[in-house]
This record gives C-alpha cells, sequence and structure tokens, in this order.
C-alpha cells in the first residue's frame, strides 16, 4: 500500500520525510519521492526501487532545504514503477502525494482537462492538474479542494503542499487511510500512526470527504461543504512491549487491515515489476508432472484450500482436491498414478497436516508445504516450500494468512499454465486497493453485526460456488471468535435440511459476488427471508441489488473470495467485540495446532 508523509514546522523536513517513509516501507512499494517547499519554490526528488535509491539522491535529506514537506511510497497501481509515475505530482502550482484509486480519471480529464498535457500515466496527475485548473479559475485552495471532493470518484489520501504558501499543507482523505499528526510547533500527516510516532503520540482522524489544514501551530478540520469539524486529538496507545499491535486494539483487526499490504508483498515476491509470475522451475516441473494435486490442511488453510483446488481447475486445468488432513491420514483415498501433495499451513507445525506429510513421504510422493514461517516442520520436511510472506499472525483467528493462501495458490496455479488470459499483477492490485476500501466502512460492519448476529446463538452464511467455498470460511471465522455456534452452507442445500432450523430473526448471512449463480442464492435468500430470517447480503458491485447492505467493489470474479471474506472477517471481530469475547485469544484455540 502506498505510504504517506507529510511535515511542517521548524525542522528540516526532508530528513523527517525520510524517517517515517523508511517506518511505511513495511506496506510495500516500488518506487518513493519526496518534495518540500522553500522560498516559493517546491523540490521534487523521486526515485525508483528501494528507499535507500531517495536516501541517497537527497544526501539523505540534507540536499533539500525547506521545512514543509510531503513524501510518498508508491505501490504501482495505473502506470509503471518508474520515476516519471512515482510520487510527488507536480502542476504548475500544486505538489501532492496520493494512495488510491480515481475510479473516474477518464471522464474528468474529458470534463475539465482535454487540453492538459500529462508527464505521467498516472491517475493521480489527474488530481494536481484539476487543483491547478480550479484555483487557475479563481478558485480559493480550500475551495478549490472542496471542489476536488465534490468531483472525485474513488478512494483517495492526499497530502499537498502550495508553491505559493509556505505557511499550510493539506490532508484530503476517501476510503483510505490517513491521520494528522499533533505536534508541539510543528505537525505532521501519515498514513499510519507508525510514520509519525517518532514525533507525536497524538492523532487526529480525518473522516471520508473531510480535509485539514494543517500550518505549524494548529490544524483545522473542515467537511466537504466548508463546515469546520470540532475533533479532538486522540493518544495513540502504544508501548514497546505491544509496538507490533500499532494503534489497533487487536492484533485481529490490526490483520485484517493489513491484507492489502500482504498481497502486495506477494506480488513483489513472486512477480516481477512487468506482471512475470516467478515460482521456482522445479515445482512447476514437478506439477507438471503429477496427473492430480492433492491438497491437505486444517481449518482456515484447508478452506483456502478448497478455493486453491478451484483455481487448478479452473485456471490450470489440472485435477485437484483438498483434504481435511485429520480425516486423509486415517482414511486415505485410493491415489491416482502419479500424485503430487500440496500442503497449506500458516504455522507449518500443525500435527494432523504432518502425520500426512510423513505417510505420503514413505510412500515416496512429492511434496510442497505452502506457509508463512521460514524453517517450519513442513516446511523442512517437504520437498519444496513457497512462503506467504504474511508477516507475523498473533490473533489466534487466521485473516491475513488466508488471503496470503489464497492469492500464492492463484499465482502458483496460474504459473502452471503459459498463458491465462488474466493480468493477475493488476487483479491481484484492484483486490488490494478494494480490500483498502472496505476497511474504511468498519461502522457499519460493527452495526450489522450488533443488530443482525449478536442478539442470536446461531447464525449461517449462504452461498454458491467461490461464495460457498467463503461461507465455510467466514462461519469458522465467526464461530471461533464470538462462540456463536454459525454453519457455512452451499445456498442450495438449504432446503434439504437445514432450512428446519431457521426461524424468527435467526441471522442468514448470503454471499453473492458470481454472475451465474447470483439469481439462484437470492432466491435462496427469499426461501429464509419468508420463514423469518435477518439477512445480510453481501454481493459484489456488478450483480448487486438495492437492499444489499453490503456491497464490495468489483473485482475479477476468480478472485472475489479475496474480496468477499473480508466483509465475514469484520463482522465476526466485532461480534466477538460487542460480546466482550477475549478475540485475538478465543477459548479452548491454540494458534499452532501441535497434537494430532
Ligand atoms: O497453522 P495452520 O494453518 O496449519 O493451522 C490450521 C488451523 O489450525 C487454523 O487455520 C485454525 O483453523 C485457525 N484458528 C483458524 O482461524
Amino acid at each position: 500500500m502506498c505510504g504517506i508523509v507529510g511535515y511542517i514546522g521548524e525542522k528540516q523536513a526532508a530528513p523527517i520525510l525520510l524517517d517515517g517513509l523508511a517506518k511505511l516501507e513495511y506496506r510495500g512499494y516500488d518506487s518513493a519521492g519526496l518534495a518540500v517547499y522553500d522560498e516559493g519554490k517546491i523540490t521534487v526528488r523521486r526515485a525508483v526501487g528501494k528507499l535507500v535509491n531517495l536516501v541517497e539522491k537527497t544526501e539523505e535529506g540534507r540536499a533539500v532545504k525547506g521545512t514543509l514537506g510531503i513524501g510518498h511510497t508508491r505501490w504501482a497501481t495505473h502506470g509503471k514503477p518508474n520515476e516519471k509515475n512515482a510520487h510527488p505530482h507536480t502542476g504548475s502550482r500544486f505538489s501532492l502525494v496520493h494512495n488510491g484509486i480515481i475510479e473516474n480519471e477518464a471522464e474528468l480529464r474529458r470534463r475539465f482537462l482535454s487540453d492538459t498535457e500529462f508527464a505521467s500515466e498516472t491517475d493521480t496527475e489527474v488530481i494536481v492538474r484539476l487543483m491547478d485548473k480550479f484555483t487557475a479559475d479563481g478558485e480559493a485552495v480550500d475551495v478549490a479542494i472542496m471542489h476536488l471532493i465534490d468531483v472525485l470518484e474513488g478512494s483517495y489520501a492526499l497530502a499537498i503542499i502550495d508553491s505559493l504558501d509556505g505557511e499550510h499543507m493539506y490532508a484530503v482523505k476517501n476510503k483510505s487511510p490517513l491521520l494528522v499528526g499533533k505536534g508541539d510547533g510543528f505537525n505532521m500527516i501519515g498514513s499510519d500512526a507508525m510514520a509519525m510516532i517518532a514525533h507525536t503520540e497524538w492523532f487526529y482522524e480525518i473522516h471520508d470527504k473531510e480535509f485539514a489544514v494543517v500550518s505549524r501551530d494548529g490544524v483545522e478540520i473542515f467537511t466537504s461543504y466548508s463546515q469546520k469539524v470540532s475533533r479532538e486529538p486522540y493518544k495513540a496507545e502504544l508501548d514497546l512491549s505491544d509496538i507490533s499491535k500499532g494503534t489497533y486494539p487487536h492484533y485481529t483487526i490490526k490483520e485484517i487491515e493489513e491484507q492489502p499490504l500482504v498481497l502486495r508483498r506477494i506480488m513483489q515476491e513472486y512477480m516481477d515489476e512487468n506482471g512475470e509470475l516467478s515460482v521456482p522451475e522445479e515445482i512447476l516441473a514437478d506439477l507438471r508432472e503429477c496427473d492430480k494435486i492433492y491438497i491437505v490442511a486444517c481449518g482456515t488453510s484447508y478452506h483456502a484450500g478448497i478455493i486453491g483446488k478451484h483455481f487448478f481447475e479452473k485456471i490450470s486445468g489440472k485435477p485437484a482436491d483438498s483434504f481435511v488432513a485429520s480425516e486423509f491420514v486415517y482414511n486415505m483415498p485410493l491415489l491416482s498414478e502419479k500424485p503430487f501433495f500440496i500442503f497449506i499451513s500458516q504455522s507449518g507445525e500443525t500435527a494432523d497436516s504432518r502425520a500426512v506429510l510423513v505417510k505420503i513421504k514413505q510412500m515416496g510422493h512429492k511434496a510442497l508445504t505452502i506457509t508463512n514461517v521460514k524453517g517450519s516442520t513442513l516446511s523442512r520436511e517437504a520437498d519444496h516450500t513457497l512462503l506467504l510472506y504474511a508477516g507475523p499472525e498473533i490473533a489466534v483467528a487466521s485473516t491475513k494468512a488466508y488471503s496470503a493462501q489464497v492469492a500464492v495458490l492463484a499465482i502458483l496455479a496460474a504459473a502452471l499454465k503459459n498463458n491465462i488470459g488474466i493480468n493477475l499483477k493488476y487483479e491481484l492490485a484492484l483486490v488490494a486497493n478494494t480490500i483498502e476500501s472496505l476497511c474504511g466502512d468498519k461502522e457499519l460492519f460493527s452495526r450489522l453485526a450488533k443488530e443482525y448476529i449478536v442478539p442470536s446463538r446461531n447464525c449461517f452464511y449462504i452461498g454458491r460456488g467461490e461464495d460457498y467455498y467463503v461461507c465455510l470460511e467466514a462461519a469458522l471465522k465467526l464461530k471461533e471468535i464470538s462462540y456463536i455456534q454459525t454453519e457455512g452452507f452451499a445456498a442450495g442445500e438449504l432446503k434439504h435440511g437445514t432450512i428446519a432450523l431457521i426461524e424468527k430473526d435467526t441471522p442468514v448471512v448470503a454471499i453473492i459476488t458470481q454472475a451465474n449463480t447470483q439469481l439462484n442464492t437470492r432466491s435462496n435468500v427469499k426461501e429464509v427471508l419468508s420463514r423469518g430470517a435477518k439477512v445480510i447480503r453481501i454481493a459484489m458491485k456488478s450483480v448487486s441489488s438495492h437492499g444489499d447492505q453490503i456491497v464490495v467493489g468489483d473485482v475479477h470474479e476468480i478472485l472475489s473470495p479475496l474480496v468477499s471474506v473480508v466483509p465475514a472477517q469484520y463482522l465476526a471481530y466485532y461480534s466477538a467485540l460487542h460480546l466482550g469475547c477475549d478475540i485475538d485469544k478465543p477459548r479452548n484455540l491454540a494458534k499452532s495446532v501441535t497434537v494430532e
């Protein structure tokens, strides 16, 4: 995810910006840049690749003078990761950095900027050109920002500086994370508190469609219709012992919200800058040689495995099946002639899976482990390993490891085939951005959890195909952290028995992302509604209907599980929160299950 940092104060800005960008490196990026105001002039420096390149280019910031500036780490989505596409982007008057995606950039170019020559391929440049245009037409800067908020569609966190004004910088936000850090004699802007925590513990939240005018000794926040917002800063509860929880109250929500970063890190590890997949050839050779792929895992990892089976069959045309390890080990099905095994395990230590691995190795079969933990038992004992790069997953309920598993399986399935007709890098980047937008809908998820799920002792998830696979994971998430009995069902199966359990106010969550099955699932929704159920519908935009409470942005249908699972993770989190459960460490559960 792109990282933003801004500083206005008495000290030299560039070294502070570089330090803030270093704290944001974990988010994943492929270029970095900064813009600093000094004496009526903005100096911009940008560099492709690691931050160290920008550090060198600016002599650790010493070569760029000024006490007001903005910095950025960019993960390329619109346009290649090169210097001209790197942020900050500069027009004739303003410089700005942006995190998010402007959905109506083509329309904005046509409507306002048909005579403008663009220097980059980015959607961001449209924003800076609009600021130039609006102010050239006589609008004051704050009016131009309100105009901007009015016309921009999509997600954006912006930090803006003005070459005609050394006293202010501006923060503008919609659906992408952005905070203002409050200091003494200085103030800051950052994508998250970690970028600023070395300087201040006090932060202002900026809500969607608000903007902040930030000076050396003041922060003023306004709505998009110019109303001043009165909001107190909050103190980030960060102490060294739980620093990795950041500003989050629980690891669970932190890890849910890290999913876009994890996806971008995976892309960095398994794709080059042009989107070419890079999976070790020896793994692909074993996969090509086998006649069937057997995926073995437990719990959430098993749920990722079911989606993996689907990827191998749909994307690579290779027969595959997914099995629960504890069943497989004692009730092994008849194996094909040339089987190949894939073990999926966040921890790499799960005893049930290891028991299968030991057995199939004795039988002389080959195996790959997909795990988050380098050097773990399952990794050491298999022939090959692919890492998840999800970072430590501390909450017992797996969230980011699940998405990482699904993403790595998609990449592996795609790497098996020469041309899959999908630009996976683009599609996964879109998924990451779409998840990021969902992180802005927390109040909705909290309210729906409270209204629909929390009052009940049981709950059902229904869906078909990919949506059904997600329902299994969604149900596990809700039951394990909120203790509400929840089952995931193939929507069409309900009427073959389970519908007997539906009574007045039974919560049913329907997941609807697939064009070919959406009408069938909606019929099943009607069936439960007519028996008194309270239904939450999670739908993908292209197949959404009036009244669907949660609408997720469109992504490629085959990757929809990566997006549709996120509201379900939030619903589980907020149900557990409202019920006062021990969210990160649910009763009776361990993070790593090392006994059979
Ligand atoms: O470490 P593993 O992925 O092998 O663990 C498998 C399961 O124990 C794990 O996914 C478990 O189901 C989680 N609690 C789910 O949130």
